[in-house]
Formats: structure tokens, sequence, C-alpha cells
């Protein structure tokens, strides 16, 4: 079974066909075929494996076009048809409404709009994204981001079907947080030519017994990282958003293509820091970078970990100035059990629930899902 939308791109230039193509590999979306005419569109649609989606691009002769396509969204019911034209004049428009056209998109497109026609059309066909996507990046080496996503995780796993995927590709240790020794990565997901179904990934996951938490590791060898891709990282979150209700990524602090588009796709990007002097400017930084980006100030969360109740370098108040954001949480210091977690290979909230350090996670976790914490 398909998890994607599947699509065939009708366009007369072909650096136009590509770049449509690329850009709906980064929605998700699969391109079955690429046609510079209608002629072969036909038969496309009466095969058994018809795309769900067909975006035509009816210049350089718009109207002709029009006249050409407009019997194929009533003979095709099933099918959604998005046209697009840099001839924005009304009776083709109202032409294109009559003959059931879902979408008209004026050239050059909005990135924006388009993306939000895309999720109407998954969502019509059951394949709305239903994840939320929470985004976890250390501001300096040891801050406790994989702490913090590994529990965040394991926490979210009571509430719903969870994944945690380790993107920190080369240094990543979200397999051994968990003493899980999985037989497939992230780098064999991938492909950028076959489309990602369902049991590829259910072979590629790795269930974690103890919390039922899904884990899609990082690769074995560095080289390996070097098979992880943009347009991969991007399928796989829309696919994997479509099976889970909690995704969580932990990540690294880089604006590479890999983690830009995962900072976009992510309802909640938490930045962990410490209370110290070059993790407070490495958060400033990148809460810059992020907002230099487009990302709204509701989606970026700035905790703290290892707060310690007695003395800090900086002033939580001081950050929160320098930052222009309230500081969202703080993880309390608890060396021993941290410590302690990692080398048996269970996060604290399932090996120690009690600790002060697990409630504070648990109740971070509880943030997410819009509940409390209370487990
Ligand atoms: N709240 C905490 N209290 C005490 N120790 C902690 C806490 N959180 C994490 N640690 C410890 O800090 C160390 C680094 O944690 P972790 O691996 O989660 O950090 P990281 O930011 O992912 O590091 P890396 O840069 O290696 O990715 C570990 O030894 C862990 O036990
Ligand atoms: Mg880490």
């Amino acid at each position: 079974m398909y998890l994607q939308l599947n699509s065939v791109i009708v366009d007369a230039d072909a650096t136009n066909r590509q770049e449509m193509a690329n850009f709906l590999g980064q929605f998700g979306v699969s391109v079955m075929s690429q046609l510079p005419s209608l002629e072969m569109l036909p038969a496309m649609l009466s095969r058994s494996d018809a795309p769900q989606l067909v975006i035509i691009n009816l210049d350089p002769n718009a109207r002709e076009m029009m006249k050409k396509v407009a019997h194929l969204p009533r003979q095709h019911q099933q099918v959604s048809f998005f046209l697009m034209s840099q001839v924005l004049d009304p009776d083709l428009l109202m032409e294109a409404m009559h003959a059931g056209v879902r979408e008209f998109i004026p050239l050059p497109m909005t990135e924006a709009k388009f993306s939000s026609a895309l999720e109407r059309v998954a969502q019509q066909y059951g394949m709305g994204k239903r994840a939320k996507m929470i985004h976890i990046i250390p501001t300096m080496g040891g801050c406790g981001s994989t702490t913090v996503a590994c529990n965040v995780a394991a926490a979210l796993a009571k509430h719903g079907k969870t994944a945690l995927i380790d993107l920190d590709l080369i240094r990543g240790g979200v397999a051994s947080y968990f003493d899980v020794r999985p037989r497939y990565t992230i780098a064999d997901v991938m492909e950028s030519t076959s489309t990602v179904d369902r049991q590829l990934l259910d072979n590629a996951l790795t269930i974690h017994q103890g919390s039922t938490l899904a884990i899609l590791a990082r690769p074995e060898l560095p080289e390996d990282t070097q098979r992880v891709t943009v347009q991969g990282v991007s399928r796989l979150l829309g696919v994997m958003g479509r099976m889970f209700d909690y995704v969580v990524v932990d990540s690294t602090m880089s604006i590479d293509p890999i983690y830009t588009s995962t900072i976009q796709a992510s309802d909640v990007n938490v930045i962990v820091m410490q209370l110290n002097v070059p993790s407070a400017r490495n958060t400033e930084r990148f809460v810059g970078a992020l907002r230099r980006m487009g990302i709204e100030s509701s989606k970026i969360r700035v905790i703290v970990n290892r707060f310690e109740k007695k003395g800090w370098d900086i002033e939580p108040s001081e950050v929160e100035r320098a930052l222009g954001l309230k500081i969202a949480w703080m993880v309390p210091n608890d060396f021993k059990n941290a410590i302690g977690a990692i080398n048996f290979g269970e996060p604290v909230v399932l090996r120690t629930p009690r600790a002060e350090m697990s409630v504070s996670l648990r109740e971070l976790a509880g943030t997410f899902n819009g509940r409390a914490g209370h487990n």
C-alpha cells in the first residue's frame, strides 16, 4: 500500500517539468510520468494505478489547451486536476471552474499556496498529515539534546503512535540510548526514484520493546550518510507524518538543506541549551537564522537542560532578553540518573520514572501532546 500521492506532470517545457518534479518530491508527492503534451494522458488515467493528481501547465497557448483538457475532470472524477497558467483571464478561470478543475494556479506560483493545495488533495485521499513533528536541535556538544529527544519520544509513545528519527547522521546515538540494534537505517529508505511504501519503512523501523517506540537509526557506516538526501528526507517526513501521531527528530544545529527542510516541516523546533555563554551564543545565532527563514516564534521553543537551582553562568532572564523569547522549559541536572540511563540503554522516563529529571521530561512531553504529563 502506498502512502504517497502519485502524480503526472504535463508541460511543454522540459525544464519546467523537471523543476515541478523536484518541487513535488519535496512535498513527498511522487511523479509517475512527465509528459510534454496531452497525448498520452488519457491512457494513463485509465490504468488501474492511475495517478491521484494531474498537474497541467496550460501555457504557452492557454486558451487552446484549456479546450483540450476541459472534458478530462468529468471523465476522471477520482483524479484531482491542477491547472497552471500565466494568463489570468476571468473567462479562462470560469472555464476551468466549470470543467471541475480542482485548483487553478497562477504562474509564477507561490510555494505556500501550492503546498496547501497539495495538502488538501492529500487529505481527500486520507493521506493528510497527522503527526505532530518535533525537531530537537542542540546548541553545543553534550548539551543533552539526544537525552531530551529520547525521553520525549518514549513519553509520547504512551499517548500515541510515535517515531524517533536520528538525524545526527554521523555521531547520532539514538539506537544505543535504547539499546537496539537496527538492521536498516535512514540511508536505506532514501531511493529517490521509487516510492517509499509502508513495507519498506516497516522493515527499516526498529521497535523498542519497552515503549513500542519506532526508531529510525542513523547509518552504521559514516560513508552511508552520503546516501541521505534532502528529497529523501522530505519524502520520508511526509510519509511518516501520515503513519504516526508523533514524529520526534534528534538533529544537529545546521542549515544544510536536509535540516532546513526538516525545520520547515516541523510543528515545533526545540532548541536545547545550557545556561553557559557558548551555548547561549549559539542559541541566539540559531534563533536568528530561524527567524530569517521565516519560522514563526510559536514554532520555536528554547529549553534549558541540566538546570541547577543554585548558580549558573548566566541568568535565564538575560538569555530571554537577548533572544526575545521566553525559556519554555528547564530540565534539572541529574548526572547520576542521566548517565545511568545511557549506560543501561533505557531513557530515564522508563528506567527511573520518579526521578525529578524524569518527571520534568515527561511533563515537557505533555506540553507537545497538549495534555499534562502525568502517567
Ligand atoms: N538533565 C541532565 N542532567 C545531567 N546530565 C545530563 C542531563 N541530560 C543529559 N545529560 C548527560 O549529558 C551527556 C550528553 O547528553 P546527550 O548525549 O543527550 O547530549 P547531546 O546534546 O545529544 O550530545 P551530542 O553532542 O553528543 O549529540 C550525557 O552523558 C548525559 O548523560
Ligand atoms: Mg546527540
